[in-house]
């Protein structure tokens, strides 16, 4: 299996678990006060829903969908939007890791490397538009 498949499995998986989100965001929240202050004043429960659909779009992006979406995130999180520090996205990726490993159960490394493998190129072109 390839790993955009893989990872697409892993992740109906994990949002079959009712608290993926929840458990994301408690991660990512708690790993630095920076990102916690970003949030204050965010509409959680449709952050959830917008962050699903976020996620989605890597996943197609690595599978060969057009780069329209995640230029628009790029764009959203640039310097000039809400000025997303590119640094952050590694608190972002180990927040989702852990959470994938406590809501997939099925998950083994191979899963673990191939999220790491497709998210990182979808990551790298929002990056790019800091
Ligand atoms: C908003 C996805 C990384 C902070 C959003 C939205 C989406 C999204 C879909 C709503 C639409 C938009 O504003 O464009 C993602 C994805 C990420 C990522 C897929 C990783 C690849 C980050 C990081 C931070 C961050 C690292 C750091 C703090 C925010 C904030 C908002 C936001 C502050 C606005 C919240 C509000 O409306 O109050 N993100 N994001 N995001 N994101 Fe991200």
């Amino acid at each position: 299996m390839n790993a955009a498949s893989r990872v697409m499995q892993s992740y109906g998986r994990c949002c079959a678990s009712t608290s993926f989100f929840d458990t994301f965001y408690e991660n990512f929240l708690a790993s630095s006060p920076a990102i916690r202050d970003r949030f204050v004043n965010t509409d959680m429960i449709a952050q959830k829903q917008l962050l699903r659909a976020g996620i989605l779009n890597l996943v197609l992006f690595a599978r060969g969908m057009s780069d329209s979406k995640l230029r628009a995130l790029g764009e959203s999180h640039s310097r000039a939007g809400l000025n997303i520090r590119p640094e952050l996205y590694d608190l972002w990726f180990e927040a989702l890791i852990r959470a994938v490993k406590s809501h997939d159960s099925n998950a083994n490394d191979e899963d673990i490397s191939a999220w790491r493998e497709v998210l990182s190129k979808g990551i790298g072109l929002i990056k790019s538009y800091y």
